[in-house]
């Protein structure tokens, strides 16, 4: 029987920075590259990582954490196994969630959309620019399949990196981009005594935002 855990102190203040309606710009694309630029200048650990949240049709959730590409024409964009269990679920549910956390920088922003998948040149050009190890692991590796062992995935590897010595190592088709257009996205700063700042940005029908403070 597993122990149980306490953690209930394990708590902290949020201080060190705030979020006021004044900082907000109309776009809210501009404060997303302000965020992440700052979280890249402040050296976080993985600053591009976010979480992605999917759904089975039945609707139940799922997360798992990719690193973001692209910031394109207003879409977040990044690169994955399109039959992996993320891909097979988007294929059949298109809505999807994405979260970024910096810890360092106590903010967070979540992100809600529709994702489609980028044009096969879009993907072409990202894998071609992949070190060489990634492109090969890109093709052997059944994403999410269960494999009989370490071993397996490391002849397939070993087999396909000799086999491409020397040459372009292909884009296989079953690996590419995704591109997620926001319907919503919130801005969360932490605060003192949980009085968070949060602005959502909801689009509009015009295409334009509209912007609301939540409660924390
Ligand atoms: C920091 C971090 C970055 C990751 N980046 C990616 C990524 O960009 N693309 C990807 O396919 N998996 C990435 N992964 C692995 C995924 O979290 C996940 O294991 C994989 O995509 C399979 O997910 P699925 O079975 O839900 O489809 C990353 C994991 C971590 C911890």
């Amino acid at each position: 029987m597993a122990k149980d855990l306490h953690l209930e102190n394990i708590r902290r203040e949020y201080s060190s920075l705030s979020l006021s309606r004044w900082d907000l710009p109309q776009d809210p694309f501009e404060l997303v590259e302000k965020w992440l630029n700052q979280a890249i200048e402040t050296q976080v650990n993985e600053p591009t990582a976010m979480l992605v949240g999917t759904a089975t049709p039945e609707g139940r959730p799922s997360i798992r954490t990719v690193l973001l590409k692209e910031v394109l024409d207003g879409q977040f964009v990044f690169y994955s196994n399109y039959e992996s269990r993320k891909g097979r679920q988007i294929a059949a549910n298109p809505h999807v969630a994405l979260t970024f956390l910096w810890h360092e920088l106590e903010r967070q922003i979540h992100v809600e959309g529709q994702i489609h998948r980028l044009s096969p040149e879009e993907s072409d050009a990202y894998f071609a620019m992949r070190p060489y190890k990634s492109r090969v692991g890109a093709r052997i590796s059944p994403q999410s399949q269960p494999i009989p062992s370490r071993e397996y995935i490391m002849m397939r590897f070993a087999a396909e990196s000799l086999r491409f010595v020397g040459q372009t190592v292909p884009r296989p088709e079953n690996w590419g981009g995704w591109a997620v257009v926001p319907e919503r996205i919130e801005f969360w700063q932490g605060r003192d005594s949980r009085l968070h700042d949060r602005f959502l940005y909801e689009r509009k029908e015009d295409g334009s935002w509209g912007i609301h403070r939540l409660a924390p």
